[in-house]
């Protein structure tokens, strides 16, 4: 399997990593703009394959779209991070021109690669790569959801004071300081509903903490994080290239799904060889419906700046 990744910033060299350890792929091309970054970042990365025992081949170009040609799967991270203070939202135009120049470029080379993005403002950004290429929506994902997920598990084992192992949730919605909807109804401690550990207040708090899970980060780092982000990231590559058929929370291109059509927001969906394999309707509950349509106006707003 070949995979490229777009960025070789953190985020983009985390995930690279990630796929390394995982021994998944046969190889790993980074990619930047930056002359020699990429390059040094697969050098440094490949210097770790006898400590880590992994035989996945990573190399790094300067923005030559030949190296990238015939992958299976490309994960773009290019375009800017947002500094403290800022939304993702803020991002979008110098982040646009990027993500759909990246695209068409991965596209002219791989033409059966499936994409995963990752750049901000995630939805929007997922949406006009949508627009850009026109392949088939299976094969174009955003990720969001499995980042915030995470975060939300995280949140939840630190209010039940047990390991992040023993919980399940999911974060749904746009990916955004406003917009997510993590679903503490469903949430469980190791199938037991967290409603019958925590108050609630204790799950409000743990939402909010959630939905400002990035924000936190940036305030403290100065910069967007990446072992979550690139983790995330990886684990959906991993999906795709070994057909686990896991669901995840992604931002996926509706034609009706939740009542929703013509916009790219987090629902849950099945990843398997072919990308989207399945968009999963769950129940929601009327208050969790009604916080998906306010999230997917916010979205709409944005794709509105494109
Ligand atoms: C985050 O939430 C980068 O949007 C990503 O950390």
């Amino acid at each position: 399997m070949k995979v490229t990744v777009v960025g070789a910033g953190a985020v983009g060299a985390s995930c690279a990593e990630y796929i390394a350890i995982k021994d998944f792929a046969s190889e790993v091309v980074l990619i930047d703009i930056k002359e020699g970054f990429a390059e040094g970042k697969a050098m440094d990365l490949m210097q770790t394959a006898s400590l880590n025992s992994f035989d996945t081949k990573i190399t790094g170009t300067t923005n030559d779209y030949s190296k990238t040609a015939s992958s299976d799967v490309a994960v773009i991270t290019s375009g800017i991070p947002r500094k403290p203070g800022m939304t993702r939202e803020e991002l979008i135009s110098t982040n646009a021109s990027i993500v759909k120049s990246v695209a068409e470029n991965l596209i002219k080379h791989s033409p059966e690669v499936i994409i995963i993005v990752v750049s901000n403002p995630m939805d929007t950004m997922t949406y006009l790569a949508h627009q850009a290429i026109g392949i088939p929506k299976n094969r174009i994902i955003g990720m969001g959801g499995a980042l915030d997920s995470a975060r939300f598990k995280y949140r939840l084992a630190e209010a039940l004071g047990c390991p992040g192992s023993d919980v399940d949730g999911m974060v749904i919605g746009g990916h955004s300081d406003t917009g997510m909807i993590p679903l503490t109804r469903l949430a469980t401690r190791n199938s037991v509903p967290v409603s019958e550990f925590l108050s609630d207040d204790q799950m409000s708090d743990v939402k909010e903490e959630t939905k400002v899970g990035g924000a936190t980060l940036t305030k403290l780092l100065g910069t967007s994080a990446w072992y979550a982000p690139g983790a995330a990231v990886s684990a959906m590559v991993q999906a795709i290239g070994c057909d686990t058929q896991k669901m995840f929370p992604c931002s996926c291109l509706l034609a009706g799904e939740y009542g929703l059509s013509d916009i790219c927001i987090g629902v849950p969906a099945i990843i398997g060889k072919n990308g989207i394999e399945k968009i999963v309707e769950i129940n929601l509950d009327a208050d969790e419906k009604a916080k998906l349509e306010e999230s997917a106006a916010a979205v709409r707003k944005t794709n509105g700046l494109l």
